[in-house]
């Protein structure tokens, strides 16, 4: 009786131990997302935070336009051609205000 209990326990550790031997071959480690200091670091992320947090309000979430005029397909790009211009427009506003 007791041989057999030792013999259902060791048949059942040598599947655990089976088992565990596959998963171990099977295992495939997924990837780790970006660390928050790595996409920190890219500028079109921070600029997509900054814009999420501080202009989408009144430009739409994709630059579409609402109370601002629209931003996205080009349209700042052609009215702006130069991107120094474009700093200038955000920084001090169209008309230069708050320039100095
Ligand atoms: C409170 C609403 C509001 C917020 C917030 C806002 N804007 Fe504007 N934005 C406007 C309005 C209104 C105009 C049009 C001003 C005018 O006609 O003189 C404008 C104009 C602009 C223009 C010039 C567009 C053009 O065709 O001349 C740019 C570029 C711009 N905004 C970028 C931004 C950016 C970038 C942010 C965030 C950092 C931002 N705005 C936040 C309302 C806003």
């Amino acid at each position: 009786m007791l041989k057999r209990v030792v013999n259902a326990l060791e048949l059942v550790a040598l599947l655990a131990a089976a088992t565990f031997v596959v998963l171990l071959f099977a295992y495939r480690p997924t990837a780790k997302p970006a660390a928050p200091a790595a996409a920190a670091a890219n500028p079109l992320v921070v600029g997509e935070q900054v814009f999420a947090a501080n202009c989408s309000t009144c430009h739409g979430a994709h630059g579409e336009g609402a109370v601002g005029p629209r931003l996205s397909g080009g349209a700042v790009v052609r009215r702006y051609p130069n991107p120094a211009d474009q700093i200038a427009v955000v920084e001090y506003t169209r008309t230069g205000l708050n320039r100095g």
